[in-house]
């Protein structure tokens, strides 16, 4: 069953620039679902839009178009007027952000951090918060004696895991995990991944989990989106595809992996130029990655490629495709 599906979500920022205001739209046409107990790995370059979806999705923004369903029901629709349905799906729906020192109040000890969701969302007794607490650090790598530590007192590695622990306090249906490794060292990202992981097994949690590193991504995910531009580039439901993936921009981010980097025709030439607001404004007809695609056709520049499968499970954007 999907816990999440995703409909023909568009978002659409304003920006000034010298004097100007500019539209154009961060989240482009997307649509995919988050199954029952899966992890959806949500990769791509910065400014593609993930963190938007991110928060289109915890209900933090509305989507300007489309629609959002976490088990049927819609936890925003296409209006970026209304007041999202945050709180209503706010125990069931958890994220998890990059930077840990951002997401929390420094003077803030983890048990505080830990106790805020028991205090919302559960009628507990102050005893059993406390009880529950040490519970969630033990979850999380942690040790009770780790309760009474203010936030900065912890590495970021540990802080991360106090975070976990918060999100994991309301008994949450499904973790956005928005680049939960990227603030870490490379020994330390490796911990949190375990832990992750450990968590979806134990806890029946689904994740989306978005990152612009592919190989941290592989590692956990069931399922996987590929974003470019505000657009999926290539999707597919099942990572035993993923040697099988062949969009122009999922072979030059596979490139970046040691043991996929001789594959032919990746390679960025000087004439390539780099991704810029203007294959994101309204107007734009065409694919948003053609500025940098080693194999693109007259028709990439005119038209943008619909989503079609390439196989079962399986799908991408892709005129040449
Ligand atoms: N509130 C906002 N107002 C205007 N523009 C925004 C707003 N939020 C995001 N954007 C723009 O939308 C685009 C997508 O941003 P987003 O933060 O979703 O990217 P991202 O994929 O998460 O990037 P990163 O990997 O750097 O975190 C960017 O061009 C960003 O500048
Ligand atoms: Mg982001």
């Amino acid at each position: 069953m999907s816990l999440i599906e995703i409909k023909k979500v568009k978002k659409r920022y304003k920006v000034r620039k010298f004097g100007k205001t500019y539209s154009f739209m961060a989240v482009n046409d997307v649509s995919f679902s988050v199954e029952e107990g899966k992890c959806v790995g949500l990769v791509g370059e910065s400014g593609c839009g993930k963190s938007t979806l991110g928060r289109l999705i915890v209900g933090l923004e509305n989507p300007t178009e489309g629609e959002i369903l976490f088990k049927d029901e819609s936890v925003s629709t296409g209006s970026d007027k209304k007041v999202p349905k945050r709180l209503k799906f706010a125990r069931d729906i958890q994220m998890v952000f990059q930077d840990s020192y951002d997401a929390v109040n420094p003077k803030f000890t983890a048990k505080k951090i830990i106790e805020e969701p028991l205090k919302n969302f559960t009628d507990m007794t102050a005893e059993e918060r406390e009880k529950e607490v040490v519970d969630l650090l033990h979850k999380v790598g942690l040790d009770e004696k780790d309760k009474d530590k203010f936030a900065l007192e912890f590495s970021g590695g540990q802080l991360q895991r106090v975070c976990i622990a918060r999100a994991l306090a309301s008994g949450p249906k499904v973790f956005i995990l928005d680049e939960p490794l990227s603030s870490l060292d490379v020994s330390v990202q490796a911990q949190i991944l375990n832990l992750l992981s450990d968590i979806k097994k134990d806890m029946d949690i689904s994740y989306l989990l978005i990152s612009h590193d592919l190989e941290a991504v592989y590692y956990l995910a069931d399922a996987l989106v590929v974003m470019y531009g505000g657009q999926i580039m290539e999707k597919i439901d099942d990572i035993s595809y993923f040697d099988k993936m062949k969009h122009p921009y999922t072979q030059r981010l596979l490139s970046s992996i040691p043991a996929y980097e001789k594959l032919d025709g990746v390679q960025e030439n000087a004439e390539m130029v780099s991704m810029d607001l203007h294959v994101q404004a309204d107007d734009f007809s065409g694919c948003p990655y053609v500025g940098r695609c080693p194999k693109r056709i007259d028709l990439c520049k005119e038209k943008r490629p619909e989503m079609k499968e390439l196989e079962p499970k399986h799908y991408a954007a892709c005129h040449i495709l």
